[in-house]
């Protein structure tokens, strides 16, 4: 996981959905440099992970997209567009490795 030093947030706030507008890590920080930072999630098997963004509120793997383009890269992407990162998405579909967590203390 790392985390997103571009804020995740289009210039237009007024139309971002809530997930974009509030950020965890600033509620716990309060630091202002915190205000619009979010954890970016790994997208491996993100085809079968819904409901997307920190808050789940977006159910369809196509709105994610589509507000990405809009929000991240201020593009407006086409229904050819989205149907074509979708296709990348899915080969990012697979069985993660089994990992031995046996040994491992618990997180305090
Ligand atoms: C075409 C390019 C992109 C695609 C297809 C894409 C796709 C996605 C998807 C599907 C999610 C939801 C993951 C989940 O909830 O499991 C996501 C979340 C996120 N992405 Fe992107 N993304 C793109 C570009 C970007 C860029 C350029 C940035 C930042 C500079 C970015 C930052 C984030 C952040 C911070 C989240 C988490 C937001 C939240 O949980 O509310 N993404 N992305």
């Amino acid at each position: 996981m790392d985390y997103s030093r571009r804020p995740a947030i289009s210039k237009d706030r007024s139309t971002a959905p809530l997930s974009y507008r509030r950020s965890r890590r600033y509620e716990v920080t309060q630091k202002e440099e915190d205000r619009f930072i979010f954890k970016v999630p790994m997208l491996r098997n993100v085809t079968r992970t819904a409901p997307y963004f920190n808050d789940g509120k977006v159910a369809a793997l196509e709105e994610a997209v589509r507000l990405m383009g809009w929000h991240q890269l201020d593009r407006h992407l086409t229904s050819r567009e989205i149907q074509d990162i979708i296709a990348f998405l899915r080969t990012l579909e697979g069985n993660p490795p089994f990992v031995e967590t046996r040994h491992l203390r618990p997180s305090s």
